[in-house]
């Protein structure tokens, strides 16, 4: 039976990929948003917002497969919490959903983790939802992508002096390419958590802040600062990387190359 797919944060970064991926292999879907719009070529709309479970139960009615993709800096446990509960209900037969490499290795303990990495802690939780949900799922942990890694840079070069997080190193990755395999397991079977998703070279945050300054064609001091606590020690050894998993094809160099050129 084909129903349609639903995707929330379908009109996101990540999202408008999976969407655009599916619809070219003729899936119908369904987006959740807390920003409804009018239907166009074979995606509908419907209000909702995660963070109160406001609409979940109207989104998953009638749907088989859901690709879990809404998240923020904070609460993507209670926004998990909230459709996974609501998917459960409706009796959803999959769900896929996006987390963050790092997610299981990261220690969030005292407040100086929390308000720095608390957005990995939840990431962690919401996938122990997903998992309990009694939901058949798919879990993708994937790298930062290169427009998150951009748009950090690109804020850190605003000011007169870039400050780095010193000793702390990234993976980026094309948001297209985590796209692409989402959507194979999204029409595919569940299969639990999958083997991680990086990009296709580790970079050092300084190292990303000096390609962009030099492609932008400004020069400013790069000031490399340790962040405290255990989960800024736990992403200086690599938590946040997975160099045996580095798939991604793109390189930052050429996604640099690609958006300066916009
Ligand atoms: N960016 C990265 O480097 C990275 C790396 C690994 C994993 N991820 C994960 O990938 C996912 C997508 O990231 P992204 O960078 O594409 O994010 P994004 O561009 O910031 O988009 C966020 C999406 O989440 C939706 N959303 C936010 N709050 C919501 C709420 N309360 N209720 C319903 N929808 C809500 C937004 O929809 P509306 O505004 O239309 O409501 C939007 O579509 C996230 O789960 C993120 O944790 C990201």
């Amino acid at each position: 039976m084909n129903t349609p797919i639903l995707v929330t944060g379908g009109t996101g970064t990540l999202g408008r990929y999976v969407v655009g991926r599916l619809r070219e292999k003729g899936s119908e879907i369904r987006v959740l948003t807390r920003t409804p719009r009018p239907p166009a070529d074979g995606v509908t709309y419907v209000a909702g917002d995660l963070a109160t479970g406001d609409g979940a139960a109207a989104a998953v009615e009638g749907i088989g497969t859901i690709v879990h993709l809404a998240g923020t800096q904070k609460g993507d446990d209670v926004k998990a919490r909230h459709l996974m509960a609501a998917a459960a209900r409706a009796g959803a037969e999959h769900v896929v959903y996006i987390s963050v490499v790092g997610a299981d290795r990261t220690p969030v303990k005292s407040a100086i983790d929390r308000a720095m990495f608390g957005y990995v802690a939840a990431k962690r939780a919401a996938e122990e939802i997903v998992a309990a949900s009694g939901v058949p799922y798919s879990t993708l942990r994937a790298t930062q992508f290169h427009e998150l890694a951009f748009q950090a840079v690109a804020a850190m070069a605003k000011l007169p002096v870039v400050f780095a997080p010193g000793g702390t190193s990234m993976q980026p990755i094309a948001a297209d390419e985590v796209a692409a395999r989402l959507v194979e397991l999204a029409l595919g079977e569940p299969q639990g958590l999958v083997a991680d998703m990086g990009g296709p070279r580790i970079h050092s945050f300084a190292g990303l802040a000096r390609s962009y300054l030099r492609a932008t064609g400004r020069r400013r001091p790069i000031v490399s600062v340790p962040a405290p606590g255990a989960a800024a020690r736990a992403f200086r050894a690599g938590a946040n990387l997975t160099p045996e998993h580095a798939v991604g094809h793109q390189t930052w160099e050429d996604f640099l190359t690609q958006r300066l050129a916009i």
